[in-house]
């Protein structure tokens, strides 16, 4: 698929359609008010009979319009001008592509810009309109099972001064949805296919497509031992897909940060939840118990991709939690890599485990940041339901940056407490903490446990849990967090 952004002259492309927005209540658009003028009030008189009023995604087709070269023009209802924003542009667009999506249809000119009323936002304006059509083909292509036709995206700017803001916005944009592609791809395997191993094959092979800044080390249990990584280890004890850790360095030519920004991914494979093991009803859902390995994946290929001016590390912390005559069990007690020893209450809390030395090991990085990204707990799931991420810090200004990030890209979080009356909820009597707290808050004791471990840094926490998949018929990875991510790290660039 390619995409153009320039000044067209409409009347007089040479194009299979034109697509153009008409407003509720006979408004039309800078657009459609040329076209109604060089067809002779041809629109005019369409809306005027009523077949079409403007509603929002409502759509109309029409072929040989007088005086136009193109063959077709779609008119696509936008409401009332004064409600639209940002928010009716994924509506716009999925209506759209529905229609266009025929075999005899490879190239459209999208004139709409000119329905962003305030023309400093014209970026993000692109970064919504890609971003829609972007997901609204990814729809397409894996829930209908159907081929694109289109081939060939342009967009009509009608003042030539943003032409560069337009383009930087397609530009991030396409890096973007490459990298929440991929992310999302990855997240969607099955468990049979995509364990451990798996992970880190994928992730050694960002370093060969992206061999000038990107490495890729792989840490497999023989060095977890020698490291001292007892908890991680113990969660990949039951299983015979051992547990491998890639850690992907991305060094961004002029980087403007010595120290790194580190993302750790967990990478749950599946997670049966060990001796503890869960109820079959949904089991199967916990092969998405790595989407935060994959959205860390998905970042580094949106850095690379933008050769952002950045240091990060990526971490794909996989692992699988089977149950087995090999596993860790309730009752254990592990001794961590931080030094400090956890009794384990349950296996299932398997993610602070594996984490929480993934936390220890990236001190030797002397990172600035780190940010984790985890299906941690259903307990997540319970407080913000699905349309919202965790967020648990200790450091006021990353969650600021973090915020900032949501409300752009609309990838949204809430912060969750970590007082210090929750602590004792981990307390343990033979060792320095338990794995799980039996006093409700679930979402926050497992974040006060990963606390305990990263002291050394700013650090901050994204509970995925609910977001990051969706369930029914339709189910599948959503590629959250990566698009927040991704901004936050833009936002760091200073782009
Ligand atoms: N991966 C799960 C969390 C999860 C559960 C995510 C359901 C999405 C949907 C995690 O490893 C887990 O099992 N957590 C337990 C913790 C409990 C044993 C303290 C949970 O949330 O039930
Ligand atoms: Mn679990
Ligand atoms: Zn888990």
């Amino acid at each position: 698929m390619k995409f153009f952004i320039k000044n067209f002259f409409l009347p007089q492309e040479k194009t299979d359609c034109l697509i153009i927005g008409i407003f509720k209540y006979f408004e039309l658009t800078i657009s459609a008010d040329i076209l109604n003028k060089y067809s002779n009030g041809y629109i005019h008189s369409l809306m005027s009979k009523g077949d079409i009023d403007g509603d929002i995604g409502s759509n109309l087709l029409l072929y040989d319009v007088p005086n136009i070269i193109s063959k077709r023009i779609l008119l696509v209802g936008c409401g009332e001008k004064k409600h639209f924003s940002l928010c009716s542009i994924e509506q716009i667009i999925k209506s759209s592509i529905k229609i266009l999506n025929k075999s005899s249809i490879h190239n459209v000119v999208f004139s709409l810009t000119e329905l962003n009323i305030c023309n400093d936002s014209l970026y993000w304006f692109f970064r919504k309109i890609i971003g829609s059509i972007k997901k609204e083909i990814f729809n397409i292509n894996t829930f209908l099972k159907k081929d694109i036709y289109l081939n060939t995206i342009s967009f009509n700017i009608t003042d030539e001064k943003f032409i560069s803001l337009a383009e930087k916005g397609l530009k991030h944009s396409l890096a973007i949805d490459l990298g929440l592609t991929a992310a999302k791809k990855l997240s969607n395997l099955p468990p049979n296919i995509c364990n451990p191993l798996y992970l880190s094959l994928k992730a050694k092979k960002l370093s060969k497509k992206y061999k000038d800044n990107i490495s890729v080390t792989s840490i497999d249990m023989n060095e977890m031992e020698n490291l001292g990584m007892n908890a991680y280890l113990a969660v990949g004890n039951g299983s015979k897909n051992k547990p491998y850790m890639s850690v992907i360095q991305y060094s961004g030519f002029n980087a403007i940060n010595k120290k790194p920004i580190v993302l750790i991914g967990k990478g749950l494979t599946f997670d049966s939840g060990g001796i503890s093991i869960k109820p079959s009803k949904n089991m199967h859902e916990m092969k998405y118990d790595m989407c935060g390995a994959a959205s860390v994946y998905g970042i580094l290929i949106v850095a690379a991709e933008l050769n952002l001016p950045l240091n990060i590390i990526g971490i794909l912390a996989g692992c699988e939690n089977m149950p087995g005559g090999h596993s860790f069990r309730p009752g254990d007690v592990l001794h961590t890599m931080s030094g400090k020893t956890v009794e384990v209450l349950n296996t299932d809390a398997e993610g602070r485990l594996v984490l929480c030395d993934v936390l220890t090991y990236v001190e030797r990085f002397s990172p600035d940041i780190v940010i984790d990204i985890a299906t941690l707990t259903g307990a997540c799931v319970v407080a913000l339901g699905h349309y919202v991420t965790g967020l648990f810090s200790n450091n006021e200004d990353l969650v600021n940056d973090l915020e900032k990030a949501a409300v752009q890209t609309d990838d949204k979080i809430w912060q969750l407490p970590l007082f210090k009356e929750y602590e004792k909820d981990i307390n343990s009597n033979i060792a320095n903490f338990s794995n799980v707290g039996n006093n409700g808050a679930g979402a926050i004791t497992a974040a006060c446990f990963l606390s305990k471990f990263s002291k050394k840094y700013h650090w901050a926490h994204l509970d995925i849990a609910g977001t990051a998949w969706e369930s029914g018929i339709n189910k599948g990875s959503t590629g959250r967090p990566v698009e927040l991510l991704c901004q936050f790290l833009l936002n760091k660039s200073k782009y």
